[in-house]
Order: structure tokens, then C-alpha cells, then sequence
């Protein structure tokens, strides 16, 4: 079954009064497992196209249907409950609440989807990112990448369907790098389904399909 569809998404933005298209008809179709790369430079709309996937943002036009229900226009508390249990967001900025420490973090998820048990399978994976040294310490009190690998194991604690990760890699070095998009491409063995965007060239190696986005619009990429 699809997991998700994307269609005929376009996003209008005002800039100087100026109105622009940040995406222009953008289709996409996932099944679980997929392992998605979206490329593109800066600007290109990734992270609108994120946001929008995840009901963060309202399009202009088109619809987002997640297991065959529409997305856009869900409530809320519906589309926190949908994130908190079959949707992983890690967004581009900041992700953890900085005043929980990092295993509060890590159990925010269970709030919202009512999952229980979570501490285990947090602990677990956080050792395994090398952060159990820092289950105590606070947000602020974290480099940018323990931050980053915190807010990976965030979005699969609750062990979803779907995950996002807009630039994931981003603030990593090379072999962090590449844990991740391991991590990643086990996961989508493992059946979930994975969509990063990045600009790092890199993720081609590990990911199944890949697109690249340019000015708004999304054509499938082969190298
Ligand atoms: N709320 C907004 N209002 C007006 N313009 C916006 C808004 N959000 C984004 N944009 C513009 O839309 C375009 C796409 O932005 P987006 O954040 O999706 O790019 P991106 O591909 O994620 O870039 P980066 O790699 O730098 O994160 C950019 O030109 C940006 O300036
Ligand atoms: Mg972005």
C-alpha cells in the first residue's frame, strides 16, 4: 500500500510584495521502506516541501494523503498525535525543548502517541549514537551535531512508519555522516520509510530513488 502521496503541491510565498513560487506542482509517491533523497541547493524549497509534508504548512494548492487519509486540514491535536506515533520530523533547526533534559526529550513522543516504554528503547539508542553521557544535560548544553544525532533518535523512538530529516547530515562530520545515512538505510530494510533532503552528494550511495529539486520543482535524479 502507499504510504504517502504527494500532489500537485505548490507553495506561494510574498517577498517585497513580490509573490514567487517556493514549490511549483511537486508530486511525490512513497511506499514503505523507500529510502527518498531529496536534493537540492539552497533555496530550492526542501524544507517547504517538508513542512508541508508533514502538516506543518498549508500549500497553496495540492493535497498530502498519509495511509490513504488527507493531511491538510487534520486538526492539531490530530496531526501531534500523527507525528508523535507514525510520523518522525527531524526539522532543519532546533528540535529538543530546552528546558527538559535529553531523555525527557526522548520521551516526548510517547506523550502524544500514547506509547508507553520508551525509556529503554531511548537508552538503547542513545548509547548506540554515543550520547548516554549526556542523558542529564540540557539542549543548550550540547554541541550542534550531539544535538542533531539527539533529534534523529527522537523521531524513531516511537518506532514510526515514516520518517523526515531535512538535512540531517548537516552539521555532522564525515564519519557521523555516515552513521546516519547507515542508520537510515536500515531502517528502510527494516521496512520504514525514509525521506531526507540534503545537498550532500553523498546520500546517493545509501538511498533507493532519488529527486532534486530546482526552483520549486521536483524532477527524479540519476547520476
Ligand atoms: N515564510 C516564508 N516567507 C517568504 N519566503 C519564504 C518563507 N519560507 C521560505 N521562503 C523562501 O522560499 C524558498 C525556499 O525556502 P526553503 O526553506 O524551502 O529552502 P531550502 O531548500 O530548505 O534551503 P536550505 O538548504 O537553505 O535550507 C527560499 O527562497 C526562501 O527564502
Ligand atoms: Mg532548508
Amino acid at each position: 500500500m502507499m504510504l504517502l502521496e504527494i500532489k500537485n503541491i505548490s507553495k506561494q510565498f510574498k517577498r517585497n510584495k513580490k509573490a514567487f513560487y517556493a514549490l511549483n506542482q511537486v508530486n511525490l509517491k512513497v511506499d514503505a521502506g523507500d529510502f527518498v533523497c531529496i536534493l537540492g541547493s539552497s533555496g530550492s524549497g526542501k524544507s517547504t516541501l517538508l513542512n508541508i509534508a508533514t502538516g506543518l504548512l498549508k500549500p497553496t494548492e495540492g493535497t498530502v494523503t498519509f495511509e490513504g487519509k488527507e493531511l491538510i486540514g487534520k486538526s492539531l491535536c490530530g496531526l501531534d498525535q500523527l507525528r508523535g506515533s507514525k510520523i518522525g520530523y527531524v526539522m532543519q533547526g532546533q528540535n529538543l525543548l530546552a528546558n527538559f533534559n535529553i531523555l525527557d526529550n526522548m520521551l516526548m513522543p510517547g506523550y502524544f502517541s500514547g506509547k508507553q516504554n520508551l525509556k529503554q528503547r531511548s537508552i538503547k539508542l542513545l548509547e548506540g549514537f554515543g550520547l548516554i553521557e549526556l542523558i542529564k544535560m540540557y539542549p543548550g548544553q550540547l554541541s550542534g551535531g550531539e544535538l542533531k544525532r539527539a533529534a534523529i533518535v527522537r523521531s524513531i523512538v516511537s518506532e514510526p512508519a515514516l520518517i523526515f530529516a531535512d538535512e540531517p547530515t548537516g552539521n555532522l562530520d564525515p564519519d557521523n555522516a555516515v552513521s546516519i545515512m547507515r542508520l537510515f538505510q536500515r531502517l528502510s530494510q527494516e521496512g520504514i520509510a525514509v525521506i531526507v533532503s540534503t545537498h550532500d552528494y553523498e546520500f546517493l550511495k545509501y538511498s533507493k530513488i532519488a529527486y532534486k529539486l530546482t526552483g520549486g520543482k521536483l524532477e527524479e535524479y540519476s547520476n
